[in-house]
């Protein structure tokens, strides 16, 4: 028996894969590369002293998923395989309901054909939209307001529709919030290609000089520096969290939407300082104007994880930069090392 990680070479699905094995289930990988290095999946070998089935596939061929499905005894599903920035989104909105909704459209398909009706889908905390109040809780009303928020709520909506004409399905929604951070052996972290759209990349990327400096956009938030704040989770306790997912899918029918955060906020400018701290290397910043629809916080309630999953995150902000700074540090070129 195995559980199918689709994009399991990505940030989270790397990291994901590690802890999954350490807790003892097999995996099989698909993941087209398209943001992400096999070389991940060799160092999650390499940490873990197991082997990973990976096949290099889009999910959107599929005939090259029912062969995964054929060849395999899949027991349950991750799905993290999805492109991710909002703001690439914004410019090529038809790309990203193609990637993200095809895939997921086939996926389902073929795992209905095959009678695996047990998954744990990547939402986003951006599928509250814009909301009236913090911290976020499962029950507040949905909005996405740009198209990579929508395919994740759209895919919520599928997924419970799909819950609502078969409930033998088990279905785990995790709406992440802002991951940052790396496995503590350095071997794994996150990778973007070009320039880090996410705050915590480009401020490592800065300490290794790659980037000149850190562009802070708006001081005058409502917020104890006046710079945005955000609930940052090490991407180690995330990866955890889909192990507690797994076991309730394993286990229960349904389909819930779970907020995988801290529950505390931290500040651009706080998690900078925090940075310092880490790698004794000073990151020079600038203040530029606000970017529209960024609002002041966002935070999780993360209770209904804890009381349902038994998960709570278990690291800071000083172990998040520590790890990422170790990633960093040896990895200066990421994977292309
Ligand atoms: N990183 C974040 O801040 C964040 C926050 C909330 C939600 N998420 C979601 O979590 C998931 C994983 O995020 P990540 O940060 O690890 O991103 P990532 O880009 O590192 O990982 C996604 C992986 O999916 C693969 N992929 C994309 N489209 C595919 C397709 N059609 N077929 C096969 N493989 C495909 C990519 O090659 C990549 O390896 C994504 O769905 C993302 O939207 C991420």
């Amino acid at each position: 028996m195995s559980i199918l990680i689709t994009g399991g070479a990505g940030y989270i699905g790397s990291h994901t894969c590690v802890e999954m094995l350490e807790s003892g289930y097999d995996v099989t990988v698909v993941d087209n590369l398209d943001n992400s290095s096999e070389k991940a999946i060799e160092r999650v070998e390499k940490i873990t002293g197991k082997s990973v089935k990976f096949y290099r596939d889009d999910l959107r061929d599929k005939e090259a998923l029912r062969k995964i499905f054929r060849d395999n005894k899949i027991e349950a599903v991750i799905h993290f395989a999805g492109l991710k920035a909002v703001g690439e989104s914004v410019r090529e909105p038809v790309r990203y309901y193609d990637n993200n909704l095809i895939s997921t459209l086939y996926l389902l398909e073929v795992m209905n054909e095959f009678d695996v009706k047990r998954i744990v889908f990547s939402s986003s905390a951006t599928v509250y939209g814009t909301a009236a109040e913090m911290p976020l809780t499962e029950g507040m009303p949905l909005g996405a307001i740009n198209p990579y928020g929508r395919t994740k709520y759209f895919i919520e909506e599928m997924l419970r529709d799909l819950y609502t004409a078969d409930n033998t399905w088990s279905i785990a929604l995790l709406r992440y919030f802002n991951p940052i951070g790396a496995h503590k052996s350095g071997l794994i972290g996150e990778d973007p290609k070009g320039i880090p759209n996410n705050l915590m990349p480009y401020i490592s990327q800065v300490a290794v000089g790659k980037l000149e400096k850190l562009h802070v956009f708006g001081n005058d938030y409502n917020t104890a520096d006046g710079t945005g704040c955000r609930d940052y989770i090490h991407v180690v306790d995330l990866a955890a969290g889909h192990v507690k997912a797994i076991n309730w899918v394993l286990e229960n029918t349904g389909c819930e939407a779970f907020n995988l955060g801290t529950g505390n906020g931290t500040t651009v400018l706080q998690l900078r300082d925090a940075f310092v701290r880490a790698s004794g290397i000073q990151i020079p910043y600038v203040i530029d104007p606000r970017r529209p629809g960024d609002p002041d916080e966002v935070y999780a309630n993360a209770e209904k994880a804890e009381k349902i999953l038994g998960w709570t995150a278990k690291y800071g902000i000083d172990e998040m930069c520590e790890d990422t700074w170790r990633w960093q540090k040896n990895n200066p070129d990421g994977y292309a090392d």
